[in-house]
């Protein structure tokens, strides 16, 4: 009897055990695919408004008002109204923006039916009766420090500098205006250039202009260009004011580099690098300067010849870039 009881428990084990791992595998199996899972239900239902109860908040107009602030979108357009149409239109539903302040340089004026149009599309985007100003800021010469120019009676502070020809969601615009009032002294924007000391002359008072391609490469960066950018608005009165002439003069004639003018005005005044902004950008024109060849070249030459007046490099790199952090998935 003995013999064959142990024999049957000896299988009896066996078999147990050859359950028991292929309970461990299936079960190993089964959390991997509750992990998956749950992990694809995060994915989805964080990307509804409202998740498990979490409201992704955005301030209210209230808050603005409230506070009395909000920027000036200051906007830059030269023969594109229809750019210049559908640029308006999106930023006045964006909260936050307290006027609009069109910086004109053509010969001729802005006709009726423009006027007519914008004036119509800020009355009636305006939200709980919030007003948004419209003016035209009418230049006689064409020039490109007219985007500069100081503008009279702003009530606020902040200044979203903005070329007609792109657009940038509001929650991107709410995010670096926040960004901004965390450091209103420093120039916050989306679009990133790089500066670097040029090698190959040996020289270490002779550098480079580095687009797109070299931010990317590098994640450097130590200007944010003025078509996107908020910046206080005593650096427009300090940009007509208190730069050197001939930097103007420069940017009048070469009609190039008056962003990177502001870029070292800016870096000059706060001795710390700008704020890059994280945004989507939405590039409604194709018929920008940086499009056309030899673009670098001629920012390389802006670059040393302002560092020619200012006697030194006031600009400085970095590698810091705010984003959202509702938009970041982990920590
Ligand atoms: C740079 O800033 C200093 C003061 O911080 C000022 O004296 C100087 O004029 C500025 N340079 C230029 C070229 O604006």
């Amino acid at each position: 009897m003995l013999p064959r009881t142990n024999v049957h428990s000896r299988r009896m084990t066996q078999r147990l055990r050859i359950a028991a791992i292929s309970a461990v595998r299936s079960s190993r199996i089964t959390l991997l695919f509750c992990c998956l899972t749950l992990f694809l239900f995060f994915v989805l239902a964080s990307k509804t408004p409202s998740f498990l109860g979490w409201e992704h908040e955005d301030l209210s107009p209230d808050y603005y008002d409230a506070s009395r602030k909000g920027y000036a979108l200051l906007i830059n357009t030269w023969k594109r109204n229809d750019l210049l149409k559908r640029s308006i239109s999106h930023y006045t539903s964006c909260p936050g923006l307290d006027s609009i302040h069109i910086v004109w340089s053509e010969p001729d004026a802005p006709s009726e039916s423009l006027t007519q149009f914008l004036n119509h599309v800020v009355q009636s985007k305006a939200i709980n009766g919030r007003q948004i100003e419209l003016k035209f800021d009418i230049n006689k010469e064409d020039s490109l420090n007219n985007r500069f120019k100081e503008v009279r009676d702003l009530k606020l502070d902040a200044v979203f500098s903005i070329d007609d020809d792109i657009i940038f969601p509001c929650s991107s615009v709410e995010l670096a205006f926040s960004v901004w009032r965390s450091a209103p002294d420093a120039m916050v924007g989306f679009v990133p250039r790089i500066h670097w000391v040029d090698q190959s002359k040996g020289n270490t008072n002779q550098f480079i202009y580095g687009g797109w391609w070299s931010v990317w490469w590098t994640g450097r960066y130590s200007m944010v260009l003025s078509k996107a950018a908020f910046f206080h608005k005593k650096y427009l009165s300090m940009y007509t004011n208190n730069m050197p002439a001939s930097i103007r003069e420069y940017t009048t004639k070469n009609r190039n580099c008056e962003d990177i003018a502001m870029s070292f005005l800016v870096a000059n005044v706060t001795g710390a690098p700008p704020i890059w902004v994280k945004g989507k950008i939405n590039e409604i024109g194709s018929t920008g300067i940086s499009s056309l060849g030899g673009h670098t070249e001629k920012r390389t030459e802006c670059v040393n010849r302002f560092v020619a007046e200012y006697g030194r490099m006031p600009l400085i790199s970095t590698s810091v870039k705010a984003i959202d952090s509702r938009d970041s998935w982990f920590w």
